[in-house]
């Protein structure tokens, strides 16, 4: 499976969405996750993304990532359509620490 990882915090550029066969994201007030059991591991989505916040889970150290995807999934609505990225989705692309600071 894919996961979605920090550096989508506030930036939620939301290109992945528009591309997923199977529309498995799930968005957050900050952040979009991937559900693990809805994905179909096809890939089109990891190069759409223009912060570079999707990777597959058989990259080392993602566990967190993983776990965080899967949880989520399971309690935020899911999103079929691409809508516009957050106001300062530039400003917010590439910041370290989101996860502590903005997640949700
Ligand atoms: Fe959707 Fe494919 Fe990305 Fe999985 S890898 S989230 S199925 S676009
Ligand atoms: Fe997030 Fe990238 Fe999608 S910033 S909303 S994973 S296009």
């Amino acid at each position: 499976t894919y996961v979605v990882i920090d550096n989508c915090i506030k930036c939620k550029y939301t290109d992945c969405v528009e591309v997923c066969p199977v529309d498995c994201f799930y968005e957050g007030e900050n952040m979009l996750v991937i559900h693990p059991d809805e994905c179909i591991d096809c890939g089109v989505c990891e190069p759409e993304c223009p912060a570079e916040a999707i990777k597959p889970d058989t990259e080392p150290d993602l566990e967190k990532w993983v776990a965080l995807n899967a949880e989520y999934a399971e309690k935020w609505p899911n999103l079929t359509a691409k809508k516009d990225q957050m106001p300062e989705a530039e400003k917010f692309d590439g910041m370290e620490g989101k996860l502590e600071k903005y997640f949700s």
